[in-house]
């Protein structure tokens, strides 16, 4: 199958609209990372999901709507905290897990009773949503364990030959998924750490939520699989370990392998004459560029090293996909 490309216009949303209610799936963007859109009513498009990014079954999907679409015909309940959850964060990089009314393709819940929905923010993909007569499935568009895609062309990347159509809407703002969070009580459980933090949940709710740590990996069946990874070696130093990331780096430049360090703009000075590979100014930039440069180094060198962030806000977030991507390789 050749895969096109197109930037996302009325005239490219059309087209994927067609595709989508003919059962094919596509790549669409989001603010946060891409998503493989399907008709989540259609039985062969979610399956056609699963196979295409080969991921597994057990592993639910997340159905994204338009901001005029009435969730109450998808969920049971919508409780005091999920009203003040969406009032606050919706249309944005939140996903809530509501009891749900099973009407949907059986296989997006994957035997769950609930179901998990996101009201995504980006303009290009509000009208994606608007034009289709139903809502949109998506899984991250990357080939599963891989890092999530931020660009059409690591969608492209991953997927090429085995989908119609990717609409291009340029680099995501987030670059990691949306936070994950179970309504299905009173008192949110955090399932999934993203850019909207435990700190701003806490806020809105004005209850102490539980965060995934706590919890039975059985809530959240995504959460327990190899994921994020470059296929290089990647190693994190952890915030507060003595380990001084420029020996590391000597040692394994001394073994004849290729390192590099991802870092921020203003800690070049500190590794001068090693290979880096500059995120950003800020924690919003390594965020937004942390899975691109994932993609990126592991085409030139052949281990990544990363000094990682504190386990707070935003921090805690990325350490969780940053702790993934090095399969637990942190010193
Ligand atoms: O930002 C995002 O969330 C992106 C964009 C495309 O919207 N999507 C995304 O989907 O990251 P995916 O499939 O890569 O991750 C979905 C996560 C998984 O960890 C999955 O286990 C969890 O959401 N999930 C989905 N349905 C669930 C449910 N009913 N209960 C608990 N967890 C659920
Ligand atoms: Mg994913």
């Amino acid at each position: 199958m050749k895969t096109l490309i197109k930037k996302i216009s009325s005239g490219s949303i059309k087209q994927a609209v067609k595709l989508l209610k003919n059962e094919e799936i596509i790549g669409m963007p989001t603010e946060t990372v891409y998503g493989l859109g399907a008709n989540c009513f259609s039985d062969k498009a979610v399956l056609n999901t699963f196979k295409v990014k080969n991921r597994q079954p057990d592993n639910p999907l997340i159905v994204h709507i338009s901001p005029d679409y009435d969730i109450t015909n998808l969920v049971t309940e919508v409780n005091e905290t999920a009203k003040k959850l969406i009032n606050a964060f919706w249309p944005g990089p939140m996903t809530l897990v509501f009891k749900s009314k099973q009407n949907v393709s059986k296989y997006v819940s994957r035997g769950l009773d609930t179901i998990a929905i996101r009201m995504p923010s980006k303009p290009c993909t509000i009208k994606l949503l608007k034009a289709c007569p139903f809502p949109i499935s998506a899984p991250s568009a990357n080939t599963s364990s891989r890092p999530s895609p931020t660009d059409a062309k690591s969608v492209y990347e991953d997927l090429n030959g085995k989908i119609p159509l990717i609409l291009d809407g340029g680099k995501c703002d987030v670059g990691i998924e949306s936070t994950v969070i179970d309504v299905t009580t009173l008192v949110p459980i955090i399932l999934r750490p993203g850019i909207i933090t435990q700190e701003d949940i806490d806020r809105v709710v004005g209850l102490k939520n539980y965060d995934v740590e706590n919890i039975h990996y059985n809530r959240s069946p995504g959460t327990k699989y190899k994921h994020y990874a470059p296929k290089c070696d990647m190693i994190v130093v952890d915030y507060n370990s003595k380990v001084n990331i420029c020996n590391v780096y000597d040692n394994y430049k001394k073994e004849g392998k290729k390192p590099v360090i991802l870092c921020l703009k203003e800690e070049k000075k500190l590794y001068k004459g090693k290979n880096k590979f500059i995120l950003g100014k800020d924690i919003d930039d390594i965020i937004k560029n942390f899975f691109s440069a994932l993609r990126k180094c592991e085409k030139k060198y052949d281990l990544i090293l990363f000094k990682g962030l504190e386990r707070v806000g935003k921090g805690k977030s990325l350490m969780n996909r940053a702790s993934k991507s090095c399969g637990g390789n942190i010193i």
